[in-house]
């Protein structure tokens, strides 16, 4: 071993050998740096999101692949598939962003890359090459709660919102209630107990023979339906508590289809338009009232909704009217930052390099991972 080298060993791998490295390279990292350019990668599902955030200058470029073609044959995500697409697509994506922003590896201070939750072949992917690159670079690495990166997203916007907050998480993932104290002070008020928002969205298109992901399918069909013709259940909403529900409505959309089935089993495309509003309806409406509780029993005045489910129109229309009414406000950040992407990723992690998080060599990646697990920045 090297004169000064240090043993590092991968994280959860006691019994691998030690990999050595000089000891350099974590003490490079000075903590509570004043700004800092980070490199983020979001590789948790089935997109490969590549951003580059700067605390002074804001978003300085972002590129996007998603997957969605590539598993839409199959209706859902293959996660060994995405894994691959991960490998082809993540390192020339992160080259031709720094190419056509002229962004030099020199003026890169940190990565960030998505370490959970999500699939673990495709977070290893990123967690790998976030590692790999902040070692060949001397600059330190942080591994990203998904989940905080949604929640950080409308801190993009012009108007950010200020702490504390209740924020909606609301993705194909996860449905989640959480009082915001400020970053890393997380108090989950409710979630769902068995399918997230999202994941109700696609599997209700997929019943109603839409594609791969139905959520913004299913919202654009529910334009053409006719309000009130179906009424759908507010699951968890005549009870106390902030949780919800959504795999009732699942069996409420399958039951009705069925009846309103010719003989040859085919929907008309009204039918469907109408079944497609009374579900959408029913979800936004129970996100409202679960909204308006939450808001009322922590008594935070500022809303924030995140996660793909949070691109969706009516939710913001629908809460929006509910903040008017409780004297709140609603932030949320614009469509394409709702959905994954890589800018979120670079801004928390960015915070949190900023505040002098640091970790060592480990790559990090979990699958599951609890966010209220995550350390407070102060
Ligand atoms: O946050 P996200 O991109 O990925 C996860 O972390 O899961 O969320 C994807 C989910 C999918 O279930 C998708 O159908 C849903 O967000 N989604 C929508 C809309 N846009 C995306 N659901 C309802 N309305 C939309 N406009
Ligand atoms: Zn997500």
């Amino acid at each position: 071993m090297r004169q000064g080298a240090q043993d590092y060993r991968l994280a959860g791998q006691s019994t691998s050998p030690a990999v050595s490295f000089p000891s350099f390279l974590p003490s490079l990292w000075a903590a509570n740096t004043k700004f800092m350019r980070v490199l983020g990668i979001e590789t948790s599902c089935d997109e490969t999101g590549i951003a580059i955030y700067d605390s002074e200058q804001g978003l300085l470029g972002d590129a996007l692949y998603s997957q969605v073609e590539m598993h839409a044959r199959y209706g859902g995500v293959i996660p060994e598939l995405a894994s691959r697409d991960h490998i082809r697509k993540t390192l020339p994506m992160i080259q031709q962003l720094m190419d056509e922003k002229g962004i030099t590896a020199d003026s890169i201070d940190g990565i960030a890359y998505t370490a959970g939750p999500g699939l673990v072949g495709a977070l290893l992917v990123g967690a790998s090459l976030g590692r790999a690159l902040a070692l060949a670079w001397n600059i330190p690495a942080i591994g990203v709660h998904h989940m905080e990166g949604h929640l950080l997203a409308p801190m993009l916007e012009a108007e950010p919102p200020q702490f504390p907050f209740v924020a909606l998480l609301v993705s194909g993932g996860h449905t989640q209630l959480v009082a915001v104290k400020g970053i890393g002070e997380y108090r989950l008020l409710g979630e769902s107990l068995d399918d997230a928002a999202g994941e109700a969205f696609d599997k209700v298109g997929k019943m109603l023979g839409l594609a791969y992901p139905g959520g913004p399918r299913v919202a654009a069909l529910a334009t053409k339906g006719t309000p009130g013709r179906f009424e759908f259940p507010r699951p968890m909403t005549n009870r106390p508590g902030l949780d919800f529900s959504f795999s009732g409505l699942k069996t409420y959309v399958r039951n009705t289809l069925s009846e309103l089935a010719d003989e040859h089993g085919q929907v008309s495309e009204q039918d469907k338009a109408d079944v497609a509003r009374a579900f959408e309806d029913a979800v936004v409406q129970t996100l409202v009232i679960k909204c308006r509780r939450a808001l009322k029993e922590s008594g935070l005045r500022s809303l924030i909704i995140a996660g793909g489910v949070s691109a969706n129109q009516r939710l913001r229309a629908g809460l929006q009217e509910m903040v008017e009414a409780q004297r709140s406000r609603l932030y949320y950040a614009q469509p394409r930052f709702c959905t994954d992407n890589g800018a979120m990723i670079a801004y928390a992690g960015c915070q949190r390099l900023l505040a002098g998080q640091q970790e060592g060599l480990s790559i990090q990646a979990h699958p599951r991972w609890p966010l209220e697990s995550l350390p407070a920045l102060r």
